[in-house]
């Protein structure tokens, strides 16, 4: 089954949103229309940032689309600080990342409370990105296909087959992260393999077939080519080269 790749810009604590407005603006006049007939491009900037990104798409008809890095477990209420997906629905928001391994590692998310961020998302209607991947001391020892498949199942947890349907899957080796030390498209594609693998156990191989599992971890448009060339590899989540406008669309057009 032909699955449309997805690239997406994951911004992290950066750009305020004039800066964000810049960004998009020259993200989306620099990809030609019809690309987005053949792949999907989205940006996850911060929470302060998205209420002028949707401005922007709305007003120029974009095809870009977007969505947030994180959102609540909870629907509204004494949550201070948290934001739910209903508002993130109600801006337009077609994605949210859930799990990234910065969450995991600075705010001590377990696969609990990611399986519950999971549910809230699909059931604001948002394709949740959920992050899995591996730390170097568990890569070393050999144990990153069970790591990450244990990861992608508890996040999974008591959903329904048609909610799966609705996640796009992010094979991030933390060890790959930030560092420049990208996986080899052999690395990638034996992960998102057994991922896909996994999935089709569990929810069979139709469903497993028509899902999303992108690769992310030092991804550049040096690089990104000979990632997705991968069968397992259905794109990329990008993070320091979506920063710059330039070196993103490039990233995308080898995409
Ligand atoms: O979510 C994207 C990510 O964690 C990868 O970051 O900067 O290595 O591309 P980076």
């Amino acid at each position: 089954m032909a699955r449309k790749p997805l690239i997406a810009g994951n911004w992290k604590m950066n750009l305020n949103h004039l800066e964000a407005i810049a960004l998009v603006q020259k993200i989306a006049f620099s990809l030609p229309e019809k690309y987005y007939a053949k792949v999907d491009v989205a940006v996850l900037p911060p929470f302060t940032d998205i209420r002028s990104v949707q401005t922007l798409v709305d007003g120029d008809k974009l095809l870009l689309t977007y969505g947030a890095q994180d959102l609540s477990p909870y629907d509204s209420g004494a949550y201070t600080g948290e934001v739910s997906g209903a508002m993130l629905a109600k801006l337009g928001c077609t994605y949210v990342v859930v799990g990234h391994s910065e969450r995991r590692e600075y705010h001590g998310e377990t696969d609990e409370l990611v399986n519950k961020k999971v549910r809230a998302a699909l059931k604001h209607g948002l394709s949740p990105i959920l992050c899995v991947g591996e730390k170097l001391d568990v890569r070393e020892a050999g144990n990153h296909i069970e790591h990450t498949t244990s990861q992608l199942l508890a996040a999974l947890k008591g959903l329904k087959a048609e909610q799966v349907a609705n996640v796009v899957v992010a094979y991030e080796p933390v060890w790959a992260i930030g560092t420049g030390r990208v996986a080899t498209p052999a690395d990638a594609e034996e992960v998102c393999a057994a991922l896909r693998s996994a999935l089709s156990d569990k929810y069979g191989a139709e469903l497993a077939q028509g899902m999303r599992i992108l690769y992310g971890g030092s991804v550049k448009s040096s690089n990104v080519a000979d990632l997705v060339k991968c069968d397992n590899v259905d794109g990329a989540l990008v993070g320091g080269a979506s920063l710059d406008g330039e070196e993103f669309t490039k990233l995308c057009a080898l995409a």
